[in-house]
């Protein structure tokens, strides 16, 4: 494993240098390097350096041209504009760049971070006896994503399922199994995980029928929440029921999502049960936390209601039961003292974000995530359905996780059977290829748009063979390997004798920028742009496709290498990237 330099961090240093030469104030300046589409790259840094200096930024342009040596690297660099530097690289530096990054099969030449840390991440956290929606496929989607991409550059990442297995509802729940025993009895040993989410449906609903209707089941039920927050066993052995009947059904979801979810990673709210009172006894010896009418809570200058009177974080609720923020400010102490996490990442709707920031400055104030830990809420926008209002069924009902999946799987399904006769796919791999589009096309989507901006779900569109989907980008894969197989005898090599042709310096050009890429994305948690890097790639190789034959006859045995070359590279990136977007590249489609 080789980590390879990019051209445009070569170039940079070598701009950053001549730079210093030209003007000594500007040691360590930014050159500002883009790529262009007049030359390989611009650099636009010359002119506020100039402004500062009181100096002309053509004539210090000027002078930092005088001061590049061109050669290996840099073929040509010329002032342009108003102070603007174009540069065009060498074509051999482009192909020995890509042979190296080639050679490094594993990483593609992407460096490892310089000082890698620890992050714990929150995220695919549904709620124990309840059906999982979209937002629950948002961070789950998102959340894997940003996990592999952190661990590719990596850093060392703990997953936190931090699932909703706690609370004021499992009173019912738990009083309602008790006195029914056999509810949850399994005839077979295998239950799947619609039949385990339609028992603990069909359980909620009778429960709370009995709840509505029956005052003294509601009373058996309140005493319930006291035992289980108190640890009763008895209680507790009922809940582990509900807990475990939920786990067969997720696991089934995330199965589905060809999502890989351990279960020692999942710590719901539960979790920090032992936490809490101590959480709230340091709130409160601090000063962080005061009691007002009974209740313990923390108050922010910023956040008032509609009336204008402060709206406080409730950490202990005045009949001494804990909530939802008193177990989140546990799992701060734990994440960062515990599991000594520098970095703490919540994959959530944006709809809690009020709740995080008042967390997280509450954590602030009690001095938990001041030493080197930081926290972000790495918030989600809503799901629409294609009229732009949120995703409901006919009937007004929250859309099933299972349902859509399913649809958007036997959508894909019919896109591969049309061209699957031409390629020769069996029915095998027709069905494990329609999976692989389906699941592909609802993670492509929601990943390639920036996570906080709301998005449309629109099946059509997401499994539509042009345009900005996943498909695209599989097909794109796929027509790779098989150019690969067609060309027989004649094998990928890097030729950096040959001149270049500019369909081929574009591509190479980007494939350069991968493991930049790669990193913007993780410092920055935003897998839309990795997504928005692959589409692009795919572009330029259809460009490149259009403008150089890859297997013809009249090319030279070394054009066609070193062109299998390019293309090969270019799979094996759209294969690496895609993989740390959590979809899967078939090989023939
Ligand atoms: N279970 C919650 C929900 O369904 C999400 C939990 C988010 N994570 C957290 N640490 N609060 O909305």
């Amino acid at each position: 494993m080789a980590s390879v330099t990019s051209l445009s961090h070569s170039v940079e240093q070598h701009l950053a240098s001549a730079l210093s030469a030209a003007l000594p104030e500007a040691v360590g300046a930014d050159p500002l390097l883009r790529r262009s589409d007049r030359a390989d790259y611009q650099a636009n840094g010359i002119l506020a350096l100039a402004k500062k200096a009181k100096a002309n930024p053509r004539e210090l342009a000027t002078q930092v041209v005088a001061q590049v040596v061109t050669g290996d690297l840099i073929k040509d660099i010329e002032v342009s504009g108003p102070g603007f530097l174009n540069v065009t690289i060498t074509d051999k530096a482009i192909v020995e760049n890509l042979g190296a990054r080639y050679a490094d099969a594993d990483r593609l030449g992407v460096p490892l971070a310089d000082a890698p840390g620890r992050t714990v991440i929150d995220y695919a956290q549904p709620n124990v006896a309840k059906e999982m929606h979209v937002g629950h496929l948002r961070s789950a989607v998102i959340g894997a994503a940003v996990t592999e991409i952190l661990e590719f550059t990596g850093e060392s990442v703990v997953r936190r399922h931090h699932i909703g297995d706690w609370g004021t509802q499992f009173g019912m729940l738990i009083q309602y199994l008790d006195e029914h025993p056999h509810e949850l009895d399994h005839k077979d040993a295998q239950v799947s995980g619609e039949e385990a989410m339609s028992n603990l449906d069909r359980l909620y609903k009778a429960a709370r029928r009995l709840f509505d209707a029956d005052e003294e089941f509601k009373t058996r039920a309140r005493r319930r929440v006291v035992d289980l927050q108190a640890g009763d066993p008895h209680t507790l052995a009922v809940w582990q029921k509900f807990v475990d009947e939920s786990k067969i059904y997720f696991f089934s979801v995330f199965d589905k999502l060809d999502m890989e979810i351990r279960d020692e990673d999942i710590v719901g709210e539960s979790g920090y049960n032992d936490m809490l009172a101590e959480t709230c006894r340091l709130l409160e010896e601090k000063g962080v936390a005061v009691r007002s009418e009974g209740a313990l809570c923390v108050f922010f200058d910023d956040v008032k209601g509609p009336d204008g009177n402060p709206v406080p974080l409730i950490v202990q609720k005045s009949d001494g039961g804990y909530g939802y923020a008193a177990t989140d400010l546990s799992a701060i102490r734990d994440r960062v003292f515990q599991l000594k996490a520098n970095s703490l990442v919540y994959v959530v709707d944006a709809r809690q974000s009020l709740h995080f920031k008042m967390v997280f400055e509450t954590a602030r104030r009690a001095g938990w995530l001041n030493g080197g830990a930081t926290a972000h809420q790495l918030a989600f926008g809503t799901v629409l359905g294609k009229d732009g209002k949120p995703f409901k069924t006919r009937e007004g009902e929250t859309v099933k996780l299972v349902d859509l999946l399913d649809e958007a799987v036997d959508r894909a399904t019919a896109v591969v059977r049309e061209k699957a006769e031409k390629v020769g796919l069996s029915e095998p791999e027709i069905e494990e290829n329609g999976r692989h589009v389906g699941v592909g096309a609802v993670k492509y989507a929601d990943l390639s748009t920036s996570a906080v901006r709301d998005y449309k779900f629109d099946l059509d569109q997401m499994v539509s063979l042009n345009g900005d989907t996943s498909v695209y980008l599989q097909y794109a894969y796929a027509r790779i390997q098989s150019i690969l197989r067609k060309a027989g005898e004649a094998r990928p090599v890097a030729h950096p004798e040959l001149e270049l042709a500019p369909a081929e310096r574009a591509l190479g050009l980007h494939l350069d920028q991968f493991g930049e890429t790669v990193h913007e994305v993780a410092a920055a948690y935003e897998p839309h742009k990795l997504a928005a890097y692959l589409y692009q790639l795919a572009s330029h190789l259809t460009t490149f496709y259009d403008q150089c034959h890859v297997l013809s006859a009249d090319n030279a045995p070394e054009v066609v290498e070193n062109r299998l070359f390019l293309v090969d590279l270019t799979g094996r990136t759209l294969h690496k990237g895609m993989a740390l977007l959590g979809i899967r590249t078939p090989e023939r489609l």
